[in-house]
């Protein structure tokens, strides 16, 4: 049996995505900076794919630049106000961000800057209040991520960007989990800078988007070439960006359905894991993505979740120890410790992250092969249920 629960980490390439890809691959390969004919095709195929990436989020096409990827993208928003002006200033993340935001972030709080890590509660969740109480006169960007990739909590994006709005400071979200699983529309919430990564949505590993908000200007991080309209240099991957639209034209396409079955599945694995007394849901469990099941082991320990992933492994399962990311880390995971759990809880939490292909069966079965890779713990992670 092998049974793929880790579409968070990453998702295959869908069959019309790949041929997508090794189309444009075989046909429209050109440099899209070049002024001849196999330039002007490929230029052709970035400005359809513009237009598909920026319909999966409502964004005007131009609003659109391309990147590498969700790191960079989250790593250009978060640094833009240091490129604009490196004089330090004060910049409000949240507590749960992926490293992607958080790493920079302390390189930036290393060179002087105020970073202020907004806490959550126990279920990953801001309190809006929070954040107005954080702004200061020197604030220069807000940054909080929308789907959390380690335990599935959605924040009120709408509320903290309103917010952050009525101050007149630049807000940004990093939408990584949360595009082609969730509607997002740009006209309707004062977002300024929102990632996209490719390899989320179906689409290929190695390419993402960043939003900016029409009439904003950040400085590049990338310089070079001026391509992206000078806003990101580096020949663009024509195939990869193109397979990137079709993935999500059809991400946009096919949603409203597959939120709902997704949903149901997730629900049905959180009762099935709910019973297990050993157990406990972490994250929030109704503001959560519609894929994601994340659970700590009560009492937790060292290595924990990481012997979890591999029991599943061997039982044919593929699931992931807190953010793949951290992985083959035995760190407590920061995202748990800021919810109030233990380092010991924070050292045990697992994530189960469902797909397009995942059916009810293999939701039965991963629950079943839980509870035995449980059992072959070492005695000492399974103190009693605290
Ligand atoms: C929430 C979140 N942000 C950013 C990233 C980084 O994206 P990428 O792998 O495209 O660099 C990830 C990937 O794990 C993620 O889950």
């Amino acid at each position: 049996m092998s049974i793929y629960l880790d579409y968070s980490a990453t998702t295959p390439m869908r069959p019309e995505v790949l041929e997508r890809f090794t189309t444009v691959a075989q046909e429209q390969w050109g440099n899209a900076a070049s002024l001849h004919q196999w330039g002007n095709r490929a230029a052709l195929v970035l400005e359809r794919s513009r237009q598909q990436v920026a319909s999966l989020i409502r964004a005007e096409p131009e609003a659109i630049a391309f990147t590498s990827g969700g790191t960079e993208s989250d790593n250009w928003a978060i640094l833009s106000p240091y490129l604009a002006d490196p004089q330090p200033g004060h910049l409000i993340i949240s507590a749960v961000e992926h490293s992607a935001i958080a790493r920079p972030a302390a390189w930036l709080e290393e060179r002087g800057w105020q970073i202020t890590r907004l806490p959550v509660d126990c279920h990953g969740r801001i309190h809006p209040a929070d954040l107005t109480s954080a702004i200061r006169p020197n604030t220069r960007l807000i940054s909080v991520i929308w789907g959390q990739s380690e335990v599935g909590t959605l924040q009120p994006i709408a509320e903290l960007a309103a917010i952050a709005h009525e101050h007149g400071i630049l807000f940004h979200t990093d939408a990584v989990q949360v595009a082609g699983r969730l509607p997002i529309d740009v006209q309707r919430l004062p977002i300024d800078l929102l990632s996209l990564s490719s390899h989320k949505l179906y689409g290929p590993q190695g390419v993402g988007a960043l939003y900016i908000r029409p009439g904003l200007t950040i400085p590049p991080l990338l310089q070079g070439g001026n391509q992206e309209g000078g806003l990101r240099s580096g020949t663009p991957p024509v195939p990869a960006i193109a397979a990137f639209g079709e993935a999500a034209q059809l991400a946009a396409a096919e949603l409203p359905q597959e939120r709902l079955r997704l949903q149901q599945l997730r629900d049905r694995l959180i009762a099935l894991l709910s019973a297990e007394s050993r157990l406990k849901l972490t994250g929030d469990p109704v503001q959560r993505l519609p894929h994601h099941v994340s659970v700590v082991v009560r009492g937790g320990g060292s290595g924990t979740g990481q012997q979890l992933v591999r029991a599943m492994n061997r039982l044919g399962f593929g699931i992931s120890a807190g953010s793949a990311c951290n992985s083959g880390r035995s760190q407590p995971s920061p995202v748990l410790l800021a919810m109030g759990y233990s380092p010991q809880e924070a050292l045990a939490g697992i994530r189960f992250s469902l797909g397009r292909s995942t059916q009810m069966a293999d939701i039965e079965a991963a629950a079943i092969a839980l509870r035995s890779a449980l059992h072959s713990l070492p005695q000492a992670s399974l103190l009693s249920p605290a």
